[in-house]
């Protein structure tokens, strides 16, 4: 029965993937292995009830420890959007999707539940404020999809972090892990392929053998279904590559440092990361 699934593999994977037996069909699993992020959307409202049934699902996601450090502000009073949206000009979609929503991580609200002197700014509260908000995030987004809506987080909001903090009020160890803007999609969008899972998944123990190879041949396939050839960062700081991959253009991207003033800003608002 696994061939249920080869469409799907073959699209997510660009190989076949051995399930190694047999599986049910199911249908929202195909859709989750077709899953795309969407960054156009059509002009169709998105219904109070719905964004309340998709926070309600977010907020069903588990929860380290069942601490709930996952908080989310739904930003819907224009004036504070276009603030926002106006921080980051190259990522329109930001101001124009139908409904904005931020994911925080909260590792305040442990702090206050009770007058016990907890102290919950070490780097274990942040990382499981940190997981539970992410959790929330993604589930999110499936439970979006699931009724046919598009979505895109949106991490560049750390990039600004001061301006992001100020615009939505966030006290000190509130911050976000990702915006999500969401809508009906506009358009059929595009599936990302990703590594394969002889690359991702390791078995009884870690080893990467076989990474290079493997990376390789993504590069290629990846390149094959969809070549960003044209598309090379920095020439003038990297050079023009000869074949310019997946792997290549992740390296220059990861050369380039993103939210420099996030851990900054952390440990001046509470987190000592000890
Ligand atoms: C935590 C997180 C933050 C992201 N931040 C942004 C963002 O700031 N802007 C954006 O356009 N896309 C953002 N994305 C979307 C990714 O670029 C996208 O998931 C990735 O390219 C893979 O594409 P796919 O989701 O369609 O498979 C983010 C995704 C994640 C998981």
């Amino acid at each position: 029965m696994t061939q249920y699934y080869q469409a799907e593999m073959q699209a997510r994977f660009g190989i076949d993937v051995d399930l190694g037996g047999e599986v049910e069909e199911n249908p929202w699993l195909k859709q989750v292995l077709l899953r795309r992020t969407q960054r156009r959307y059509s002009d169709r409202p998105v219904s109070e009830a719905l964004v309340r049934l998709l926070l309600a699902a977010a907020f069903s996601a588990s929860s380290k420890s069942d601490f709930q450090q996952a908080s989310a502000i739904r930003l819907e009073e224009r004036g504070r959007r276009d603030r926002l949206a106006a921080l980051f000009p190259d990522m329109p979609w930001i101001g124009n999707a139908p409904v904005f929503l931020v994911f925080l991580g909260d590792a305040r609200r442990l702090e206050q539940i009770t007058p016990h002197p907890v102290e919950n700014g070490r780097l274990e509260g942040f990382f499981n404020a940190t997981v539970d908000a992410a959790l929330a995030l993604q589930t999110c987004i499936l439970a979006a999809e699931t009724v046919g809506l598009g979505a895109c987080p949106i991490s560049v909001l750390r990039n600004h972090i001061g301006a992001v903090a100020e615009i939505l009020a966030l006290p000190d160890k509130v911050f976000p892990v990702a915006g999500l803007c969401l809508g009906y999609p506009a358009q059929q969008g595009f599936i990302s392929m990703r590594l394969p899972l002889d690359a991702t998944v390791h078995r009884d123990r870690y080893g990467d053998a076989g990474q290079g190879a493997a990376v390789e041949a993504y590069d290629r396939r990846r390149d094959t279904r969809h070549s960003i050839a044209d598309r090379q960062r920095d020439p003038a700081r990297f050079g023009t590559a000869e074949f310019y991959g997946w792997s290549e253009d992740k390296a220059r991207q990861a050369m380039t440092p993103e939210g420099t003033g996030f851990a900054a800003y952390l440990k001046a608002h509470g987190f000592s990361f000890d």
